[in-house]
């Protein structure tokens, strides 16, 4: 049988024990029910990793692994009670709770079938079980069932979601892969993940609103808009290159009045889903044309401020990112001002973070795998893929999010004249 290290154990108890402390004298200072919104970060990561490690240390490895075994039937039950709409038939949360049996005739499945579903969910903090039987959602459920922040978490569960199973097929299948596209997906579906939205209005306006969602664990908006104060930026152009419904434009355009907004994507109907409810104050400020970006990006009568590619080289494999940001150059030739803004994730380098910590990065560079045979990238590999494109591009501030993944924004500059600058020198020396 497999043994451990017992001091790992001990120590695991002290520092989580040391954290409970802190929790305790905190929340005796000022009693909250709503403690998870207003924690700092950092505390945040500590009590986390405290609790998984002493949950860790109590289970032995073999209850360890079969936690991550099983996991997969979490995501099922949640799978299934979404499909067949059964968390929108029990009791709201804190309200009425509402019998299976009475679930299970309105949407016509087995009865048995639907309770034992909802037992996982409510051993998973999903649902809760009143009394034998009555079910209603809690706060999980609830969040799921939200038109815009469960939007995403609907997609990973939804028609489009279980490919990541078949990971292992598609290797096995395909050792190496490089190009955008040979995923699990495409393999799947018989087309790409962006040819799927095109091709369903509905999905992709869901797509769009599971973007705006997921900022709600991000911090995107208020790190763009502190760049943009910080760095004088609040006159000209911004483009949003892949800009998809624009919510982030929206949420920064009423701070920003003299900025116009030109978002760009070659899906419209996420723009379409959004524009319709847009307030008239900022239908003047925010535009959209469609627009590749694996073409160049066009010029522009009005100085660009900034060119934003937020979660669109995640999405692509290294060759085709190139070409994305080779498209980039023109724009930030013609307005040597202006700033390239990557928001996407800055994986840790080894032994920057706790492997714990790194964990929800780790998630999101797979589901690029799965959907695209893309990456999530380190810094590292964001300057190797920055200088394959274009010698002169360096990064010249990276700011992390603090909040989902590794959310970081990441600013780039064209280095300016730098060939001119040497062959004048070189011209001034030949003269002397
Ligand atoms: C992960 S989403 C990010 C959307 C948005 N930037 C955000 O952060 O919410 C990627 C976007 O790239 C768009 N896209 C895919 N291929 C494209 C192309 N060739 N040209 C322009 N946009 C494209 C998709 O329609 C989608 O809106």
């Amino acid at each position: 049988m497999l043994t451990r290290n017992p001091t790992s154990i001990l120590t695991a108890a002290l520092t989580a024990r040391e954290h409970l402390d802190i929790l305790i004298t905190t929340l005796t200072a000022n009693p909250t029910t709503d403690y998870s919104s207003t924690i700092d970060p950092t505390t945040k990561r500590a009590i986390l990793k405290a609790a998984r490690d002493i949950s860790r240390a109590v289970q032995t490895p073999v209850e360890n692994l079969f936690e991550t075994v099983f996991g997969i039937y979490d995501w099922a039950a949640l799978q299934a009670a979404v499909k067949l709409e059964i968390i929108n038939h029990i009791g709201p949360m804190g309200g009425d709770a509402v019998s299976d049996e009475e679930v299970s005739k309105k949407i016509g499945k087995s009865q048995d079938h639907v309770h034992r579903i909802l037992k996982l969910l409510a051993a998973n903090d999903v649902v809760e079980e009143t009394a034998p039987g009555c079910w209603r959602r809690r706060e999980m459920a609830e969040v799921m069932l939200h038109p815009v922040v469960g939007s995403f978490a609907g997609g990973m569960v939804g028609r489009l979601g279980h490919f990541p199973t078949t990971i292992g097929n598609w290797l096995e299948e395909n050792p190496y892969p490089t190009k955008t596209f040979d995923c699990p997906f495409t393999r799947a579906m018989g087309a790409t993940f962006w040819e799927v939205l095109s091709a369903d209005p509905e999905e992709a306006a869901r797509f769009g609103r599971g973007m705006e969602g997921l900022s709600n664990i991000d911090a995107s908006v208020p790190v763009i808009k502190e760049w943009l104060i910080k760095n004088g930026r609040t006159e000209g152009v911004f483009r949003d290159v892949g800009g998809g419904s624009g919510w982030i434009d929206e949420r920064l355009a009423p701070d920003f009045p003299d900025i116009t907004f030109e978002i760009q994507d070659i899906n419209p109907q996420q723009w379409a889903a959004r524009s319709s409810s847009l307030p008239p104050s900022l239908h003047r400020q925010l535009t959209f044309t469609p627009h590749s970006f694996f073409t160049p990006q066009p010029p522009s009568p009005t100085p660009v401020i900034a060119l934003l590619h937020r979660w669109i080289l995640h999405d692509w494999a290294n060759t085709d990112a190139i070409a994305i940001i080779r498209n980039i150059v023109p724009a930030l030739e013609q307005n040597p001002d202006a700033a390239y803004l990557i928001n996407d994730n800055v994986l840790p380098d080894l032994g920057e973070w706790e492997p714990f910590e790194e964990r929800s990065a780790r998630q999101f560079d797979l589901v690029m795998m799965s959907y695209f045979n893309a990456k999530e990238r380190s810094r590292a590999m964001w300057e190797r893929l920055l200088r394959e494109a274009d010698e002169r591009l360096e990064i010249v501030g990276v700011t992390r999010e603090g909040g989902m993944a590794a959310m970081a924004l990441i600013e780039v500059r064209l280095r300016k004249e730098e060939v001119k600058e040497e062959v004048k020198e070189e011209a001034k020396e030949a003269k002397e």
